[in-house]
């Protein structure tokens, strides 16, 4: 049987599919490629020897979806394919509702219809809204602040109407922290299309010297340094929490599971900036701008559920977030 692994050629979905073909799963990875390339498929099979099955399909495109569940014998899906810019998603709503949240329920169709009813869906601290700085699953959703969220706020809700008319559905909805970092053998990382929104990526591109200076968005906010905090999280033991969520699923006649994937730590900006420098030996000119609107000062995970349910933690710091990303990016621009 086949784990099937929607945006499997993305940042997160690569780095998982590694950690499960190294697990010994069979993975048939469904991209549309719109924000990830093929190649990232000889970089896995470099890393592990192994070549996943790989679809070049939309997700909204039943038809061919179906053909995937047809020629494949697939039992569990991973859900990773979305778009992600969120401010992006505020001038495009219709387009992320669209991608999103239709793309998931053409998804969540074609796996009923072929009775596939496993699923671990790529959910996002952003659910838990305005609401809190150290984020509870218990707790529950908050206000939703852009069509991003809202997107993956619906998505868990349909995900648990699904499980209440179905309860033989299996499903794991992971909250994912701040993702950064890269794979330790330096080939596959997070590659931002033009200019990034996000905090590393543009560290990453003023340490290439692709950009002049970093803009720290507001150090006036009620934290260590003024600056934002946020629970970065390496990528790879992002992945490894996957691995963890099938075995639950595997586990498990059936349930609807919810879980945050964080390090239970608060790093600002200007900490980030300098571990990346220290680590890295490198200078990361930065500038004090107004705060980002729609910014929190403070969120960061409690880890516990997952620790105590999963039986998965983070293990790596800021400093093999900051190495392994810099690794990467030198890699890139080495032509590797
Ligand atoms: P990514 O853009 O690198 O990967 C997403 C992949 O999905 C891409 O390869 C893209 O080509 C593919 N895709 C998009 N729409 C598709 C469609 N309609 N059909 C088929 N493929 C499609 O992003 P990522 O950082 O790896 O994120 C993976 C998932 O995790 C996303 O759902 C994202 O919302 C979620 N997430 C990411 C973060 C983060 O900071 N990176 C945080 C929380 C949640
Ligand atoms: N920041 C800067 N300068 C930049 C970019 C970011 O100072 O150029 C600051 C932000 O103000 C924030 C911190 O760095 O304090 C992190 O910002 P990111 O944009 O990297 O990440 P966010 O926490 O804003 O958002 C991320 C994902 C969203 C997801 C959200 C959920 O990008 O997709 O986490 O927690 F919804």
């Amino acid at each position: 049987m086949a784990i099937l692994v929607t945006g499997g050629t993305g940042y997160i979905g690569s780095h998982t599919v590694i950690e499960l073909l190294n697990n010994g799963e069979e993975i048939v990875i469904v991209d549309n490629l719109v924000n990830s390339k093929k190649t990232n498929l000889d970089r896995i099979k470099k890393i592990t020897n192994k070549m996943p099955k790989f679809y070049k399909v939309d997700i909204l495109n039943e038809k061919e979806l179906e053909k995937v569940f047809k020629e494949n014998k697939i039992d569990k899906v991973i859900h990773f394919a979305g778009l992600k810019a969120v401010g992006e998603s505020v001038k495009k709503p219709l387009l992320y509702y669209q991608n999103n949240v239709t793309g998931t329920i053409t998804l969540l169709k074609v796996m009923e219809k072929y009775n596939c009813k496993n699923i671990v869906f790529s959910s996002s601290a952003t659910v838990y809204g305005t609401k809190t700085i150290e984020c509870k699953e218990e707790m529950g959703r908050g206000e939703t602040t852009n069509p991003y969220g809202t997107a993956k706020a619906i998505v868990e809700k349909i995900l648990e109407d699904i499980y209440k008319s179905d309860n033989t559905w299996n499903i794991a909805i992971l909250r994912y922290f701040n993702p950064i970092g890269a794979h330790e053998s330096g080939l596959i990382g997070e590659e931002p299309n033009g200019i990034p929104n996000n905090l590393m990526p543009y560290i990453q591109k003023v340490a290439a010297k692709e950009l002049p200076e970093l803009s720290v968005f507001g150090n006036d906010y009620d934290t260590i340094d003024g600056t934002g905090v946020r629970d970065y999280i390496h990528v790879v033991d992002l992945a490894k929490g996957h691995v963890k969520a099938i075995e639950k699923l595997n586990n498990s006649n059936g349930g609807i599971y919810t879980y945050n994937l964080g390090t239970g730590n608060g790093y600002s900006v200007l900490q980030i900036i300098k571990a990346f420098e220290k680590v890295n030996g490198i200078q990361i000119p930065y500038k004090i701008v107004e705060r980002r609107p729609g910014d929190l000062a403070k969120y960061y995970a409690n880890v516990s559920k997952a620790r105590e349910e999963l039986g998965w933690v983070a293990t790596k710091n800021i400093e093999d977030m900051c190495k392994d990303t810099w690794r990467y990016v030198q890699n890139e621009l080495n032509g590797k």
